[in-house]
């Protein structure tokens, strides 16, 4: 399958009206040994979400996963996620939609924090409505990245009835129908800047951290051991959160991280 893209990114396109996951689909072709491919899909079958969460992904969706094979350390591996969230971020605003960013990697609009309520469903609470979230996968050689393939699933043209609640659309945030391929398009031209070289992926920590509605507040991430509480005072590691508690400074992988909100 294959269609058009107009793409100003250096990744061909491989495009699936529906799929059961494009991060499988991508995770297939690195084993394959390809790269530079964007896998693109309209609707998702048997998609997922981190911790093995399931996500729903119908069908007018920007469901996409690129698969490269970076030159870089694994350590700066979490950079390549961050920078798909500045990227969700940036097409978001693009399409009018005023999004942010909540560690470790969702897309919120609505958001002046990370939300205060246990109850996570509350649509008007500061904490937002879920636009967007992100899934990387990788296999490194050594101490190198293998490859990577990096998810992101938008809720773009979508009624927000059919996805779960605290749950929002582009379509629905600006009130019309949106440009699904433009959308997309300006996802992964951003996505391929930010990643472009070592020197891009120095200038990803800056501008996550200038789209973040987590640093500086207090928050509370409830991990599998137990939940820190502190104020969130810097990403590092890079995909770690500096959480700076009363007795000590932690950092908080963002694997680990279960939920996430403002104490
Ligand atoms: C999350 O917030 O839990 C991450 C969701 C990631 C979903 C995307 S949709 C495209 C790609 N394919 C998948 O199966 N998952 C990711």
């Amino acid at each position: 399958a294959g269609i058009a893209f107009g793409l100003d990114a250096p990744y061909s396109v491989e495009y699936h009206d529906r799929i059961g996951s494009t991060n499988e689909r991508a995770r297939e072709l690195a084993a394959d040994g390809a790269t530079d491919v964007a896998v693109v899909a309209d609707e998702q079958t048997g998609s997922r979400g981190r911790l093995d969460r399931e996500w729903v992904a119908p069908s007018g969706g920007v469901w996409l996963s690129v698969l490269t094979r970076p030159d870089v350390p694994t350590a700066r591996a979490p950079l390549f996620t961050l920078a798909a969230a500045v990227a969700t971020t940036d097409a978001a605003r693009e399409a009018g939609v005023d999004a942010a960013i909540k560690w470790p990697n969702d897309v919120l609009v609505g958001a002046d924090g990370n939300g205060g309520a246990a109850d996570e469903s509350d649509p008007t609470g500061r904490g937002g409505r879920k636009l967007a979230g992100i899934l990387t996968e990788m296999e490194g050689e050594a101490d190198r990245v293998g490859w990577l393939v990096v998810g992101v699933g938008v809720n773009a043209d979508i009624d927000p009835e059919t996805l779960p609640e605290g749950a929002t659309s582009v379509s629905a945030e600006r009130d019309g129908p949106v440009d699904r391929r433009r959308f997309a398009a300006t996802l992964l031209e951003r996505y391929a800047e930010l990643t472009a070289s070592p020197e891009a992926l120095d200038r990803v920590l800056p501008a996550w951290r200038e789209r973040s509605v987590t640093l500086g507040r207090r928050v509370r991430i409830d991990t599998a051991d137990g939940s820190v509480e502190g104020t969130a005072v810097d990403v590092a590691g890079p995909g770690a959160l500096v959480v700076d508690t009363d007795e000590s400074r932690q950092r908080v992988h963002a694997g680990d991280c279960e939920h996430l909100r403002d104490a």
